[in-house]
């Protein structure tokens, strides 16, 4: 039989200037395949799937959909051949509902009139085919990242792609969600749709794909039927040497009696009476499911959001600070989860940003030390592996993971006493996980003390001295390492 093609990229290249994001890459699609695109952060995966949409339009090669050959695409007329793709940097609209967003520029009408009732009801269907609850009039911007992009995924299906390409769909979303992802994916490769599926998480790769592409540095490297690989050779492949992916030993750190962090009935910000406390040189993990009031908390810790009720207790004396730049000079910095916008200045170079919290005490007046300034951005770029050209590259031209890691680095230069996590390593690839991983360990030798969110079980279970779980703004449960479970940490999350 002969294959059914319906995308192949031919020869694919992208230059920027000083940057070969692609060189010379080929791929095909079939109908009614899972195709599995992996490679480290700032292996040019995003910026391949950017050229099926026109969002990119590369330097040389073609794009042959269904047969028909182009040059390059056009937003347009991706859509007219039936190519959706889902971002890894989210596309929607802030101001807008969940069903707005749905039919954006292309709202039913009746007549003449935008038909609200009748976009809203499709939006219901959409989002109960995806078994999820969100209510049609919600705006998008109220909702949480999982939810968010669970409506990306929603408009895809809206609007009947056969071709439908996904950049790290499961990054934002918790295991319940990505196994209901997982299930529309299957649904829609069992009705013919052809899916590129991008995703660190290799267990994924294995779960969803038929087949698996593997780039390295922009080139093509090979693929490979997913049920004949494995998954050490895939991890070669990518990154070229081997690597096992466990957790560093902790053995180093110790953890002191004295209490960094306590909160006491905390209240605010949809949590409630709030109880906990961290020593310091601990690890304190923070479980739940996606919307269990995990981000809320430390929004509270941080200064952004203002608590109701409680208090917050930093090395004993009680803080209320009214903004994060009171929480940074108390000695507590914050790594967001929605980086695109809390983290970084995206027009703003890797230097300047991982500098950002340090310039007052690296200047003499308003002259900045640029020595020091270079060495700081210097030794985080070698520490994180951050992958760039330049330090004076803007942030905004840098792969989704290697933006990460910029604000990583510029937590870790702000040299806080307390230093929350949240979702650390969300698009972070395979290795530079492991030196994130160390980096905390690192931290922790020089008594630091760490807040982490994570929703990866196996990271939460592998990081953490200790782990609470929070359902619905409430702690349901405590954990002391000694009596990790998977099976008792899913049920505080369920609230059961
Ligand atoms: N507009 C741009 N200007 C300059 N360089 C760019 C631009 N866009 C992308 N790049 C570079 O192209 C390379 C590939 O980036 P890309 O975003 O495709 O990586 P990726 O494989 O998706 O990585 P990640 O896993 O981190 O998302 C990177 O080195 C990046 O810095
Ligand atoms: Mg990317």
């Amino acid at each position: 039989m002969k294959d059914n093609y319906v995308l192949q990229l031919q020869n694919i290249t992208k230059e920027y200037p000083g940057v070969r994001a692609l060189n010379d890459v080929s791929l095909e699609v079939k109908e009614g395949e899972i195709l599995a695109l992996i490679g480290e952060n700032g292996a040019g995966k995003s910026t391949l799937i950017k050229t099926c949409s026109g969002a990119v339009i590369p330097t040389s090669g073609k794009i042959i959909v269904n047969g028909k050959e182009f040059a390059h695409m056009t937003p347009q007329l991706a859509k007219e051949n039936g190519i959706a793709i889902i971002y890894q940097e989210f596309n929607n609209v802030k101001g807008l509902s969940a069903a707005e967003n749905l039919f954006l520029g292309n709202p039913i009408r009746k007549g003449i009139i935008i038909d609200q009732k009748a976009m809203e009801k499709e939006a219901e269907k959409a989002f109960a085919q995806l078994n999820i609850k969100i209510d049609p009039k919600t705006l998008v911007g109220d909702l949480t990242v999982g939810y968010q992009q669970m409506v990306e995924i929603a408009k895809a299906i809206q609007q009947d792609a056969r071709i439908l390409i996904m950049d790290e769909p499961s990054a934002p979303l918790t295991s319940a969600e990505v196994e209901s992802m997982f299930k529309v994916c299957e649904l829609l490769r069992s009705k013919g749709v052809a899916i590129i599926y991008i995703s660190h998480r290799l267990e994924e790769i294995y779960r969803l794909s038929d087949r698996i592409v593997v780039l390295r540095d922009g080139s093509y490297v090979k693929t490979l039927i997913t049920k004949d690989s494995h998954v050490d050779e895939l991890i070669r492949l990518m990154v070229g040497r081997d690597l096992k992916e466990t957790y560093p030993s902790r053995e180093e750190c110790i953890v002191e009696d004295e209490i960094i962090l306590e909160l006491q009935n905390l209240s605010g910000n949809g949590d409630k009476d709030i109880n906990l406390k961290i020593r310091k040189g601990e690890v304190l993990g923070l479980g739940g499911l996606v919307g269990a009031g995990r981000t809320e908390l430390v929004e509270m810790i941080f200064g952004s959001v203002r608590k109701t009720s409680g208090k917050i207790l930093f090395k004993g004396k009680e803080i209320d600070p009214k903004s994060p730049r009171e929480a940074i000079d108390l000695g507590i910095a914050l790594v967001p989860e929605d980086r695109k916008r809390h983290g970084a200045l995206l027009g703003v170079s890797i230097k300047n940003n991982i500098n950002m919290p340090i310039y007052k005490r690296i200047s003499r007046g308003s002259v900045i030390d640029s020595r020091q300034e270079m060495d700081v951005a210097q030794k985080y770029q070698k520490d994180l592996l951050i992958k760039t050209p330049t330090l004076n590259q803007l942030v905004k031209n840098l792969s989704g993971g290697n933006q990460q890691k910029v604000i990583i680095g510029k937590w870790l230069a702000a040299n806080s006493e307390l230093i929350i996590f949240d979702e650390p390593t969300r698009g972070i690839d395979v290795g530079a996980k492991f030196e994130i991983y160390t980096l905390i360990n690192k931290l922790l030798q020089q008594g630091k003390t760490i807040l982490l969110i994570s929703s990866e079980m196996e990271e939460l279970m592998g990081m953490s001295d200790r782990i609470m779980v929070l359902y619905e703004g409430r702690v349901t449960g405590e954990l002391e390492r000694n009596e990790f479970d998977q099976n008792t940490i899913m049920r505080m999350s369920s609230g059961v």
